[in-house]
């Protein structure tokens, strides 16, 4: 059993005809041909079989009603068996709802807890969907910089808390540096919302994907204070490979804040909702997924490791090793190219197409940065960082 699902994540299981139809998002759909697409965090590998299989089982019955607004209760109690046992995080399943996409989950906690005017701080470099989800409800995204992985002083922070700060947006794991926050750190954070009555919004799409020693926390597991002004943002695009089936929950202890996120939402008004099959593959990927989700960390951990070692070898770049998350970003500075030269430049010489560390995707601490992803085979990511080991050494 062991074998046959360690054999999922070689080369032959990756069907390029199949991504170049269906995969979009910068990637091999949206690529030229002989393009290796690094870029979006999606997975080159299919999902796993018992989701596959739950699919067409409930299919099979032929019937597609409405479901649940809230979410379907299987869905919901998955989610909140998963948090108790994984994260040591308590929450109800009726403080728990099912949403079309942590993207989306982002965005409802910014449009049901800032006003035009606000204030909520984010981190920099880190993935751009916090500062346009802050944006597009009139609020002002304010910079907090965490340039690498190494231990943050917190303290820095207390100083752009204003009047109108209304929000600390915490992603952790960090996209795109990779950084797992430790237990001290964010003790230091909640401290810091208690202090000043602000709302936590925690990005943990990422927490299954974290390599050896370093250990997820969760910060609503810290104290029970910090529990109630925390939000919860998850998804199964990262762990499971469902990005295309839009699926993610919101999840709080506090039940007024569920009940604000509840009526922004519109599900109870049919205007918003998630559809069935998407619910009844995230159910299925918690509840039977998990050697699936084992084995692939052990490849992405490997792949990791094969990043690293190649990257600080090739002429002008470093990085430091990812905690967690499958990308790496990478420092180019030396090489004297802006991110967006380097990405023309690897695009045209490697055929490998890369993330820009542009200011709309990471915010201004990306600059001087690649960032690519490594969810693929060994051969998919030999052969693109060859590819730019030998472009490099031209330059
Ligand atoms: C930190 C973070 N949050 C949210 C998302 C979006 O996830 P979803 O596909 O569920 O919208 C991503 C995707 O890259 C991400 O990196």
């Amino acid at each position: 059993m062991y074998k046959l699902l360690f054999l999922l994540f070689e080369n032959q299981h990756i069907n390029i005809s199949t991504l170049k139809e269906r995969s979009y998002n910068l990637r091999w759909a949206e690529v030229e041909k002989g393009i290796i697409p690094l870029t979006a965090a999606d997975l080159d590998f299919p999902c796993a079989t018992p989701i596959i299989e739950a699919i067409k089982s409930y299919s099979n019955k032929g019937y597609f009603n409405y479901g649940p607004t809230e979410g379907m209760p299987i869905l919901k109690e998955s989610i909140s068996s998963y948090f108790k046992r994984k994260r040591n995080v308590t929450i109800d399943p009726k403080n728990i709802l099912p949403v079309d996409s942590a993207a989306f989950g982002i965005y409802l906690t910014c449009q049901s807890f800032l006003q035009p005017g606000d204030e909520a701080i984010i981190f920099d470099p880190v993935d751009f969907l916090f500062r346009y989800s802050i944006e597009k409800v009139g609020a002002t995204a304010v910079s907090f910089s965490i340039p690498n992985i190494s231990e943050i002083d917190f303290s820095m922070l207390e100083t752009l808390i204003t009047k109108k700060t209304k929000m600390i947006c915490l992603c952790n794991p960090l996209n795109p540096t990779g950084k797992v926050f430790t237990k001290n750190e964010l003790t230091q954070l909640a401290k810091i919302a208690n202090k000043f009555d602000l709302i936590i919004l925690s990005d943990e799409i990422w927490s299954d994907i974290i390599f050896e020693p370093y250990v997820f926390t969760s910060i609503a597991s810290i104290n029970e204070e910090i529990n109630n002004r925390t939000i919860i943002v998850t998804g199964f695009s990262k762990s499971y490979g469902l990005a295309g089936l839009r699926i993610g929950a919101v999840l709080t202890k506090n039940n007024q804040l569920y009940t604000q996120l509840l009526l922004n939402a519109d599900h109870q008004s049919t205007i918003h909702g998630i559809n069935v099959i998407s619910q009844v593959a995230a159910s299925t990927a918690l509840n039977e997924c998990n050697d699936w989700l084992n084995q692939f960390l052990t490849h992405l951990q490997k792949m990791r490791d094969l990043c690293v070692e190649k990257i600080n070898n090739i002429n002008g770049f470093s990085c430091q090793a990812p905690q967690g998350c499958y990308v790496v970003f990478i420092d180019i500075k030396k090489t004297g190219l802006s991110s967006k030269e380097m990405h023309a430049y690897l695009l045209q010489e490697a055929k490998v197409s890369v993330v820009p560390g542009l200011q709309q995707w990471f915010g201004k601490g990306a600059e001087g940065f690649i960032r690519i992803s490594f969810a693929t085979s060994e051969a998919i990511l030999t052969t693109a960082l060859d590819n730019i080991h030998h472009s490099m050494s031209k330059l």
